[in-house]
């Protein structure tokens, strides 16, 4: 089948979505997606982020469709005519969709360990304002404590119901969902209950924002700082293969490997990721590679290091000399003598 892409023309299989063509086309008109997870069965039409024109149904029927669509759950027409970035109406609905995103989103990447790897981040800076029209007060939930492994911070969620299906699809006892409806949905356990099962941790891995972060890793560094080397090992639960974050020599956090669209290559075992954490244990590959775009990119130590001279460090460390001056040496006074 054929299917025209802002311009850009190319053969599909019957069945495939215009998220799928587009993302086999590459390049800038690939729509942004929050809950679409190609790895995850029945993933998608949640988060509306992947908004596209059909300007042209099909050769059979052309007539537009009415109203902007959901890329990731529709699916190709022969002949069919979809504008992505080249339409003002798609980039307009991207950043009311941002903002609706952000209504309930605490803007606490300062603190959040999602930092430089979260999807709602790197959608905010492309497709979103730097002014909110929202007044009310947030929705806020009380903590909740699911495991000693992943830590929930409920406030993040944006419901995409990923983890749901990670949990549904790799787990033989899932034990968490989404409870209540509408403004109340929030993420829980059932009777708060600890989710304990040898692949929960990939729920880490498919949350796109700070929601449901690893509590072996939580605060330990920023994730620009840490250095990511592809590795395997032999394990008998999963295939092995991993990402490893380094700082210096110390392995602080193991992930499964990700593609240039954020997924999960392989779904990796809770032992992989939570109890190997020595280099011994682990054969390094070689440094992963990045997405163009990624905030972990600017700090890409596969390209040579040009050494740069802070001249502020100079300036700090004055003001620190005369702080220590003053608060140790009595005969120092505080206030000039003749002020
Ligand atoms: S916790 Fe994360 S993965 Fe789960 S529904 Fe919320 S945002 Fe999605
Ligand atoms: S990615 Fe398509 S609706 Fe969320």
């Amino acid at each position: 089948m054929k299917v025209t892409i802002d311009g850009h023309e190319l053969e599909v299989e019957p069945g495939t979505t215009i998220l799928q063509a587009a993302r086999m086309m590459g390049g800038e008109s690939v729509p942004p997606a929050m809950c679409y997870y190609s790895k995850l069965k029945g993933s998608g039409g949640k988060c509306r982020a992947c908004l596209v024109e059909v300007s042209k149904g099909s050769e059979a029927d052309p007539r537009p469709m009415p109203k902007l669509m959901a890329s990731c759950v529709t699916g190709v027409m022969d002949g069919m005519e979809v504008k992505s970035i080249t339409s003002e109406k798609v980039l307009d609905a991207r950043k009311s969709v941002t903002e609706f995103l952000l209504i309930n989103h605490p803007l606490d990447c300062p603190v959040c360990d999602q930092a430089g790897e979260c999807d709602l981040q790197n959608l905010s800076f492309k497709h979103g304002k730097s002014q909110t029209r929202y007044i009310e007060e947030k929705r806020t939930f009380e903590p909740e404590d699911i495991g000693d492994k992943i830590q929930l911070h409920m406030n993040r969620c944006i419901l995409c119901y990923r983890c749901v299906m990670t949990a549904d699809q790799l787990t033989d006892e899932r034990v968490h969902g989404v409870v209540n409806r509408g403004d109340h949905s929030q993420i829980s356990t059932c009777i708060s209950k600890a989710i304990d099962n040898e692949f929960s941790g990939n729920m880490i891995d498919v949350c796109p924002v700070g929601a449901l972060t690893d509590k072996t890793f939580r605060f330990k560094s920023r994730v620009w700082f840490n250095k990511p080397f592809n590795a395997h090992r032999n394990c008998p639960t999963c295939s092995g293969k991993t990402t490893v974050w380094m700082f210096g020599n110390e392995i602080q956090r193991v992930t499964a490997r990700k593609d240039v669209y954020h997924e999960v290559e392989e779904f990796i075992c809770n032992s992989c990721r939570f109890d190997h954490k020595e280099v011994s244990d682990w054969t390094i590959e070689g440094p992963r590679k990045f997405e163009k775009d990624s905030v972990i990119n600017q700090n890409n130590y596969t390209r040579p290091l040009i050494p740069v001279t802070i001249q502020t460090e100079d300036h700090i460390l004055k003001g620190r000399e005369e702080d220590r001056k003053k608060i140790s040496m009595k005969d120092i006074p505080l206030t000039p003598k003749n002020s």
